[in-house]
């Protein structure tokens, strides 16, 4: 009797040994394979994702009655850094859609030494009709931030700068190549036949927004009403709208950066709204809103998950153009078969 009593603690023991193996082996695995597929997203987010260059495009029935399409090719959130070749050739490649316009909203440079390759990637383009604003990574350089700063309340962010970047040098060239600097200003262009009225605030990101140097009513005259902002602050967005503009493009957001399947960006690094960190939306009654995800990243935060770094071509039409609701949401389009 107390050997089969025996028998069984001992049986019991091992078998309680046995379990413990089993859990323990299980654990391990999940831990590995959660530690194995952390390593393989970062991998993905870091070094394929980041350079999978991406065309959106929409179209959008935001001009006078009347008027033919006009099509504008929006560039933003460049990021350069000098070695960054392939981003170069493919910005410059989008010189073959053809664009009416080009707008850029900023956020062009990485590093001191970035100029050169920003003018490398924008080159063709540069012969083109151009406008643009500055954001905050033209006038000051990356520094490493901690990621959780981006969930913070934007009331306990303490703002951190980089040293100065040769935005002034940036801003001559852009210039002496025909481009039109809207910070602050209001102006009507010609665009082929057709008029546009265009005008833009320098970054509210850093402040640096005064909306009351360029506010009053945007003129009918022309096709469109124009306005440009790095970053799609309410505060600039709302008079924009109030004064009458059909559409306003900005950058800033990266479009969230790393996004969650099915749930989208999870900050704007803004006063926005999640929904609105990527394409086309409404603000208010008449003014559209189309945010560009960029084409860049902070070198200290170089990765990027269902959001791929883009460029947009944005199809204008006439006000009640019927536009389906698909081909307003800009929809993801392969580039160019020969651009890498
Ligand atoms: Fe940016």
């Amino acid at each position: 009797m107390i050997r089969s009593l025996d028998r069984a603690r001992i049986l019991d023991d091992v078998d309680t040994v046995g379990n413990e193996d089993r859990s323990r082996s299980l654990l391990g695995r999940f831990v590995l394979g959660t530690v194995a597929l952390g390593v393989a997203t970062v991998g993905y987010a870091a070094g394929v994702e980041r350079r999978r260059w991406t065309l959106r495009t929409a179209e959008l029935p935001v001009l006078t009655a009347g008027a033919p399409p006009l099509r504008i090719l929006h560039i933003s959130d460049l990021h350069m850094l000098p070695g960054q070749e392939s981003k170069q050739r493919w910005v410059a490649a989008l010189d073959r859609l053809e664009p009416d316009l080009v707008v850029n909203t900023g956020d062009n440079l990485a590093h001191p030494r970035a100029v050169p390759s920003v003018l490398r990637a924008l080159g063709p383009l540069l012969q083109r009709p151009g406008v643009f604003v500055f954001g905050s990574n033209d006038y000051y350089a990356p520094k490493p931030k901690n990621p959780a700063r981006y969930l913070m309340p934007k009331g306990r962010k303490k703002r951190i700068h980089g040293r100065r970047l040769p935005w002034r040098d940036l801003r001559a060239a852009l210039i002496e190549y025909g481009w039109l600097d809207l910070t602050h200003v209001r102006r009507t262009l010609t665009i082929g036949e057709e008029r546009v009225f265009a005008a833009g605030v320098d970054d509210p990101h850093l402040r640096r927004d005064r909306y009351s140097d360029i506010s009053g009513r945007a003129p009918t005259g022309p096709v469109l009403r124009l306005g440009l902002t790095h970053s799609p602050e309410p505060r600039v967005l709302d008079p924009f709208a109030a004064d009458g503009y059909d559409l306003v493009l900005a950058g800033h957001t990266h479009g969230g950066q790393l996004r969650v399947p099915g749930l989208g960006a999870l900050v704007t690094n803004c006063e926005i709204d999640r929904s609105r960190a990527r394409g086309v939306s409404r603000w208010g009654a008449d003014m559209w809103l189309h945010v560009s995800a960029g084409l860049g990243t902070s070198p200290y935060a170089p990765v990027r998950f269902a959001c791929p770094p883009e460029a947009t071509l944005l199809t204008l039409l006439p006000r009640g153009a019927r536009v389906p609701k698909q081909r307003r949401r800009a929809a993801r389009r392969r580039a160019p078969s020969d651009v890498r």
